[in-house]
């Protein structure tokens, strides 16, 4: 039985939130999409960012919460192409977490009118290559091998 509970992001949340952006800088950079740690007041700038797409209902943003901690979260920007992100604490991988909190997250996305998804994949990021090709993605158009970005779609 999974021992986690997936829900909404409250504010309360960033803070940890942050734990885990931060968790991913330190294990591999390149896979992320801005080159380097990001400062705490390029931080601030993203949770900021967060909290406004919430508030105009422009975005879904989900977490996974386990022992009373956040250790997952997963957003799509909802938009003319709207664009999904996911991080699970590196100790919480490989449990089939990334795709519960993955369905959930873009069942949520159709009802708020998504018609599709795209995932950039940065660095050779193996582990979401295959995580979101495993969950019904493909490669979009703009999107192909070799690029140092990859771009991969869905549609709902
Ligand atoms: C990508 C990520 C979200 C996957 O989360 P997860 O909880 O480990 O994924 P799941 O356990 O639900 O795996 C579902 C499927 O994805 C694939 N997969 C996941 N991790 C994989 C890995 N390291 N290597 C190969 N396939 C992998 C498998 O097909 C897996 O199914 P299986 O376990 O039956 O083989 C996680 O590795 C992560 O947070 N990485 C760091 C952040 C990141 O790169 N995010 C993506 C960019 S937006």
């Amino acid at each position: 039985m999974p021992f986690w509970k997936i829900r909404e992001i409250r504010a309360k949340d960033f803070e940890e939130f942050s734990h885990l952006i931060l968790g991913v800088y330190s294990e591999n950079p390149r896979s992320m999409k801005f080159p380097s740690i990001p400062t705490e007041s390029e931080l601030k700038v993203l949770l900021d960012y967060k909290l406004a797409l919430l508030s105009r209902h422009e975005s879904v943003d989900y977490v996974a919460v386990a022992d009373g901690r956040v250790v997952a979260e997963c957003d799509v920007a909802i938009g003319n192409r709207s664009t999904i992100g996911i991080i699970v604490e590196k100790g919480m991988r490989k449990k089939g977490l990334g795709q519960e909190l993955l369905m959930r997250t873009l069942k949520r996305a159709k009802e708020l009118g998504a018609n599709s998804v795209v995932a950039e994949i940065y660095g050779g990021n193996v582990a979401a290559m295959e995580f979101f090709q495993s969950n019904g993605f493909s490669y979009a158009d703009d999107g192909k091998e070799g690029k140092s970005v990859v771009l991969l779609q869905k549609l709902l």
